[in-house]
């Protein structure tokens, strides 16, 4: 009997021409699994896609409510940006579809596991580092990687061997979807300067053709998970889920920016992100609100790691989790509801408001009624600034000489 390989399959170009290619070059039998992270997909037809192009067995796994809870809700915890814009919608969801092959590659008995991510991008490592982390002894086939095949040849050998995909020559682009987001790739997206044609975005009306009037949504957090919007209780998969549809509605949430890939190559990165962009935004806000200023200072530091340890990878590192003892801890503050401005294409926090609040009106306000007395600053500068005046009088007095 042949022996057999688990392939993580999404039922596109890459995960396709991969079923053959471990057939062909491997002599491998298949067993796919796909795992529902949010994306827009008949599964149904891709567990059939699979059978027909050979797979002796096929898994359909529900991952939706762990990937909002466990990869997503830590990311809100941590601001996670990539490069300043990328909320990791992709990068997330690696780790979870790699530890899902790990579990059915256990539970079959079979030692080979296979994804179909390519040899320049970051996918690769995030699936190859997480499967050698839980797993060391799995073996990891990477047939598009090893095969080296440009993406018109991909698109050959699939029209040659019979493989019905969704891209052709003139929409070649590479899709990967989940609730965090939808990452758009290749084609002529490949040049930076050029604006992306309209025909790439699928969840978000464009900014120009928005509803003209703005619309208001208020998120509640609850120790820095999202919990309601507008004060409905909604579970964390649906929430990400609703808000995507709101928010991608007035225009909000396009990402276009320069990545740096882990690889070393810069990368122009197109992203529909709708509710990532609204709730990351609202829970910034809302720290700088309860956490004092040295921990929000102090927490961008520790933020910024966390974003790029799971952006290059390292999900399963250590660190990651020493850095989420702290982040966990400043969020037993961040309650409370923020406000949100949607209009056309635009998201603003308009108002926020918390029972952990460290915002004090009768310090803040310029009316009389004031309880922070002015003649505390005159001395409070003196001190504040004695420093940096002392040493532009020394530099000065040098310069003389
Ligand atoms: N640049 C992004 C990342 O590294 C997106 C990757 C998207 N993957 C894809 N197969 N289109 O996370």
């Amino acid at each position: 009997m042949k022996d057999l390989v688990v392939l993580a399959y999404s039922g596109g170009l890459d995960t396709s021409v991969s079923i053959k290619w471990l057939q062909k070059e491997y002599s491998l039998n298949v067993i796919t699994v796909t795992v529902e992270v949010g994306q827009k997909a008949d599964f149904k037809a891709i567990g059939e896609k699979a059978e027909k192009l050979g797979a002796v067995k096929h898994y359909s796994l529900d991952g939706k409510d762990e990937f909002a809870e466990k990869y997503v809700f830590p990311a809100i915890k941590a601001n996670a940006l990539y490069g300043g814009k990328y909320p990791l919608n992709s990068a997330l969801s690696r780790p979870l579809i790699a530890s899902k092959l790990v579990e059915i590659a256990k539970k079959e008995g079979v030692s080979n596991v296979a994804h179909g991510c390519t040899g320049k991008g970051n996918d690769q490592v995030r699936f190859d580092v997480t499967i050698k982390s839980l797993a060391p002894d799995l073996n990891i086939i990477a047939p598009v990687r090893e095969w080296n095949l440009s993406r018109d040849e991909e698109i050959k050998f699939a029209e040659d061997n019979g493989i019905p995909v969704p891209v052709t020559h003139n929409s070649p682009y590479s899709i990967d979807e989940n609730l965090w987001g939808r990452s758009i790739e290749c084609g002529v997206l490949d040049i930076p300067d050029q604006e992306p044609p309209k025909d790439v975005f699928k969840w978000i009306t464009l900014p120009e053709k928005a509803p003209d009037e703005p619309k208001y949504i208020t998120i509640t957090f609850e120790k820095g998970s999202p919990k309601a919007i507008d004060d409905e209780n909604l579970k964390p998969a649906e929430l990400i889920m609703t808000l995507n549809q709101i928010v991608g509605t007035h225009g909000v949430g396009l990402i276009d920016h320069m990545e740096d890939r882990l690889v070393g190559i810069k990368s122009r990165e197109v992203y529909e992100c709708p509710a990532a962009t609204v709730l990351l935004d609202a829970h910034f806000d809302l720290e700088k609100m309860v956490l004092t200023r040295h921990e929000v200072q102090f927490k961008q530091i520790i933020d910024a790691k966390w974003a790029f340890l799971v952006y290059s990878g390292l999900w399963m590192d250590p660190l990651k989790n020493d850095l989420e003892a702290f982040i966990n801890k400043t969020q037993t503050c961040v309650s409370g509801d923020v406000k949100l401005k949607l209009y056309k294409g635009n998201s603003q926090v308009v108002g926020r408001s918390s029972p952990m609040s460290l915002y004090n009106h009768d310090l803040a306000t310029y009316n009389v009624d004031t309880t922070f007395d002015q003649a505390w600053s005159p001395g409070f500068i003196e001190i504040w600034g004695l420093a940096t005046k002392t040493a532009n009088i020394v530099k000065r007095k040098a310069k003389k000489k």
